[in-house]
């Protein structure tokens, strides 16, 4: 026995090393026949790193303080040696964390991955949404140029909507009458530390519940249904390591080219990752004209302008703009289809699909447009197609024609 098996053995008497790397890596049998769209998960974890890697320095230079955060993120682009790096790795990584984590979700939403045994993987990775929503909120703030204080402004004054209790949840969030020196603080707290320890807790909730059950894959059939009589293994499952962590750095490896090309060329993509106006220091006197979340929450605001105010109050759309995030909630119960993924499914899913997908990106484009009739129109209609899609789908899906599954995974 060489130096290195006894010192494994040595930590295997006292820490489940080696059974954990084979249950999650070497004996965790994943199905044969992943495609491109497997790529997300793994990429999601990498952009996670990324982001509090890039946070850790960004936090050596940055001060949390309304008269010096400005002019702090200002030093950090210029004299911090790489500092503009670090920055851009940060901001790009904020907008990509997204792109990775909405195609992740899509290919949920393709294969049935969210369908029994994996509510649970569904629902973690739901929260996981909502955690990192609030995450991209609260560090918008941080560089406290004109358009994260008016952000902010207009999303805290959205619970001011919420009759009764309204104007006191606003002032309990802002920790002030307005939003202030006291708002920036408690952003910096909660996005520095608490949202990442509670995102962190929810990724390794989300990968053992899947590990529990095992994944999904294109074909949206249990590989676990077939297995060899003798060893138990799936036939149609071959070990994640070395197989798919290979074929992960692939991913990883076009992913890290598409991400630098933003990085260097093009770090504030046309405004979408990051918007003029938030290189002019916050003016609690100077309303911009044009007031515009970042692009990854623009479907969710056209939502919120969309629906028309109730005697002058904004509730409505507050309540339909959180209905159309909660919803997502409730997807593993409103599939009724026979089966899972959309190989098999019949046509009246795949057009229900089609036009969410275009209604999503419509509300993308139209949350960032200044509001004119004919695009509150058109906000409308995709509102409503956007909560169809949900909200018919125990009908449709029952009454679609699927095809029958393989019984084994195709190519
Ligand atoms: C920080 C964000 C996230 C990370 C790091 C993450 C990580 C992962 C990883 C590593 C996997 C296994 C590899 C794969 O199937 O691609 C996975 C699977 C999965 N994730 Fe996530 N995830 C995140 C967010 C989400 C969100 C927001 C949702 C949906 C609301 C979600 C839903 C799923 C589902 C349904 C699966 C199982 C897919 C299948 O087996 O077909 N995840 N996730």
């Amino acid at each position: 026995m060489n130096s290195m098996t006894r010192l494994l053995g040595w930590i295997d008497d006292r820490f489940p090393l080696t059974s954990n790397w084979k249950t999650h890596l070497s004996e965790y049998y994943a199905p044969k026949n992943f495609n491109f769209w497997y790529f997300f998960g793994s990429l999601a974890l990498l952009v996670l790193v990324i982001q509090i890697v890039s946070g850790i320095f960004l936090t050596m230079n940055y001060k949390p303080d309304a008269n010096l955060a400005f002019a702090s993120v200002e030093y950090i682009m210029r004299d911090v040696h790489w500092g503009w790096l670090i920055r851009y790795v940060h901001s790009t990584g904020a907008s990509m964390f997204f792109v990775v984590v909405y195609l992740h979700m899509f290919r949920g939403l393709i294969y049935g991955s969210y369908r029994k045994p994996r509510e649970l993987v569904w629902i973690f990775g739901m929260l996981i949404y909502l955690a990192l929503m609030a995450e991209a909120f609260m560090g918008y703030l941080l560089p406290w140029g004109q358009m994260s204080y008016w952000g902010a402004q207009v999303i805290i004054n959205l619970f001011t909507a919420i009759p009764f209790v309204g104007p006191d949840i606003s002032e309990w969030i802002r920790g002030d009458f307005v939003i202030s020196d006291a708002t920036l603080n408690r952003f910096f707290a909660f996005h520095v530390i608490a949202v990442p320890l509670v995102l962190l807790g929810l990724v390794v909730a989300h990968i053992i519940a899947l590990h529990e059950v095992g994944s999904n894959n294109p074909d949206g059939i249990e590989i676990k249904k077939n297995k060899d009589p003798v060893t138990h293994i799936p036939l149609d499952g071959i070990p994640f390591h070395p197989y798919y962590t290979v074929k992960d750095i692939v991913g990883v490896v076009v992913f890290l080219m598409v991400f630098s090309a933003i990085l260097f060329f093009a770090p504030d993509m046309n405004g979408f990752f990051l918007e003029a106006n938030n290189f002019i220091p916050a003016d609690s006197l100077k309303t911009p004209p044009h007031i515009a979340p970042v692009w990854y929450f623009t479907p969710f605001y056209a939502i919120l302008r969309a629906v028309p105010p109730l005697f002058g109050s904004q509730f409505p759309g507050v309540v339909v703009m959180g209905v159309a995030v909660v919803i997502l909630f409730f997807l593993p119960w409103l599939d009724r289809a026979p089966v899972k993924s959309i190989r098999y499914r019949g046509p009246i899913f795949k057009v229900a699909l089609a036009l969410f997908v275009i209604s999503f990106f419509g509300l993308g484009y139209l949350g960032v447009q200044p509001v004119t009739p004919t695009y509150t129109l058109f906000s409308r209609i995709f509102s409503v197609i956007y909560l169809a899609f949900f909200i018919l789908m125990p009908w449709y899906t029952k009454i679609d024609k699927s095809k029958p599954e393989p019984k084994r995974v195709t190519g």
